[in-house]
């Protein structure tokens, strides 16, 4: 098999065909596709049939397991790899839909992870995509006041943000003993391998901007979110069986859709993360 890219959108995403990483991959197809990650920030591998171990030997060809904070997703099976589902509730009965609204993974992490990986084990007939937001070329596009505006401004992340309208599943004591109680991140980062900047920020995690007012915090966070998240810059993955998809975190936003029928319709997924640098 000779590993084939092809682009997904102008904002970003890239497919690649011909791999099977349950086999041990060749130095060049490694390196092709490593650096096509970091050129479309979201990596699309087709037609993987991988047990969760497979997985997770798999995924080393691309960086090192980062422990997920919410340990209750984990498979008893093998521990490295958790799953997404739509058919956890949480502790009052009510359906718990993972992934929805625009965020970025684990940002309360001193080093965030680089890489979500989800592969497809169940899909609804229709809905359930995922779209991912460039946080690039919305950085590019900004004028250049805003952008001096942001220089040097820190937000802080938490665990879940008083302001998210989104509820996530509580931690269990050990994660709440193992995960910091905040951590502060610059608000434009730039990019380790790509040495590109782009806003960094997270509805669902920031708490607020370091030195600024909370009413003009949430202002300024609105207007970038408002900004960032217009269709030019996204590109919206609609789910294949077998398909691996890698995102690029320090880089995207991305949220999934709740759109299909939660009764009758199963969107299940395993999900795995990679080890990650401060972000500066
Ligand atoms: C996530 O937010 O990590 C999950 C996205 C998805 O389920 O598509």
């Amino acid at each position: 098999m000779a590993l084939k890219l092809s682009r997904l959108s102008d904002a970003t995403g890239v497919e690649a065909r011909g791999v099977d990483l349950s086999q041990p991959l060749d130095v060049d197809t490694k390196s092709r596709l490593n650096q096509a990650f970091v050129d479309h920030s979201v990596l699309v591998i087709r037609e993987q049939t991988l047990s969760a171990t497979q997985l997770r030997d798999g995924v080393k060809n691309f960086g090192e397991i980062f422990p997920q904070h919410n340990t209750r997703f984990s498979l008893p099976d093998c521990p490295e790899i958790h799953y997404l589902s739509n058919n956890d509730r949480y502790p009052d009965g009510t359906r718990y839909i993972p992934g929805a609204g625009y965020h970025t993974d684990h940002s309360n992490s001193e080093t965030p992870p680089k890489a979500t990986l989800l592969l497809a084990i169940e899909l609804p007939d229709s809905g359930g995509d995922t779209q991912y937001v460039n946080m690039v070329a919305a950085y590019d596009a900004l004028p250049d006041s805003t952008k001096e505006r942001l220089q040097g401004l820190k937000a802080m992340h938490v665990y879940q943000s008083k302001h998210s309208a989104r509820k996530l599943m509580g931690l269990t004591d050990e994660a709440k003993e193992r995960i910091p109680d905040a951590v502060y991140h610059p608000i434009v980062r730039t990019h380790p391998e790509s040495g590109r900047k782009s806003i960094y920020i997270n509805p669902i995690r920031i708490d607020g901007i370091d030195g600024m007012q909370e009413a003009e915090a949430l202002e300024l966070l609105n207007k970038l979110l408002v900004h960032a998240t217009q269709e030019k810059f996204q590109y919206r993955h609609k789910w294949r069986a077998g398909d691996l998809v890698m995102w690029d975190n320090r880089c995207l936003l991305h949220k999934a859709n709740g759109d299909y029928d939660h009764e009758t319709q199963t969107r299940y997924l395993y999900r795995v993360m990679l080890q990650g640098d401060r972000p500066v």
